[in-house]
């Protein structure tokens, strides 16, 4: 499974990239506005120029031809552009239209098989059912997930999944085994997946006992 940062803190999505554990970046509205009053098409360029995959920025039209245009515009931006467009009845003949000209859709705020059935057949590069707000209302938000992934592959259909909405770092897991294509995991899940006190306490103690035999020399000298 890859990781995507779910984000559009330019910050954290270059320490992200540094790790060298990052695919690719997803960002929505409401991430953007978190950053303030930003210009939004330099800041999915800057974010464009540092990850090394699909960086997704969505649009705001609801109707399918604002999608359609504002979508020809933004694809524009860069390379590694795909453009996120709402699982709408317009969203689905905007994801037509765009991936027949080449365009890659991310098919965003999917919430039922159904949406993923027509994303798919209307040629969406990747699906995102959003676990987290399922999870919210009382569904189960991966089980979704784990169908998607099973319809795509029997059909044997190109999209991909991308697991979204993601809370907590058992997301990450549960859509692993969901065999997700991608998670998409915001910044601070991404610091919690590495934590574990354990190797904190190793680390610890390893160091203490070099030292407590050799006292400060290195293993390589500098
Ligand atoms: C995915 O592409 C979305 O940006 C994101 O995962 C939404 O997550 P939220 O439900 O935590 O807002």
């Amino acid at each position: 499974m890859k990781f995507f940062l779910d984000t559009a803190n330019i910050e954290h999505i270059k320490r992200a990239v540094r790790l060298g554990v990052i695919h690719g970046v997803t960002t929505n509205p409401s991430l953007v506005s978190k950053e303030g009053e930003v210009n939004y098409q330099g800041l999915v360029k800057d974010i464009c120029a540092v990850v090394p995959g699909p960086v997704s920025a969505e649009v705001l039209s609801t109707d399918a031809d604002g999608m359609v245009s504002e979508a020809r515009k933004i694809s524009g931006w860069a390379e590694n552009i795909v453009v996120k467009i709402p699982a709408t009845l317009e969203g689905i003949e905007a994801t037509s239209v765009l991936s027949k000209e080449n365009i890659k859709v991310n098919l965003t705020l999917c919430f039922s098989l159904n949406q993923a059935m027509l994303g798919a057949a209307a040629g969406a590069t990747f699906i995102s059912p959003f676990v987290g707000r399922l999870d919210d209302i009382g569904e189960d938000g991966m089980q979704l997930v784990a169908e998607v992934v099973n319809y795509l592959e029997y059909y044997q259909l190109p999209s991909q999944v991308i697991a979204s909405s993601i809370r907590h770092t058992q997301h990450c897991l549960l859509a692993a085994k969901a065999r997700a294509h991608v998670a998409t995991v915001p910044y601070k899940v991404l610091l919690q997946m590495v934590n574990h006190p354990l190797t904190d306490i190793g680390v610890e103690r390893f160091l203490n006992d070099w030292k407590s035999i050799f006292g400060n020399t290195a293993i390589v000298s500098k």
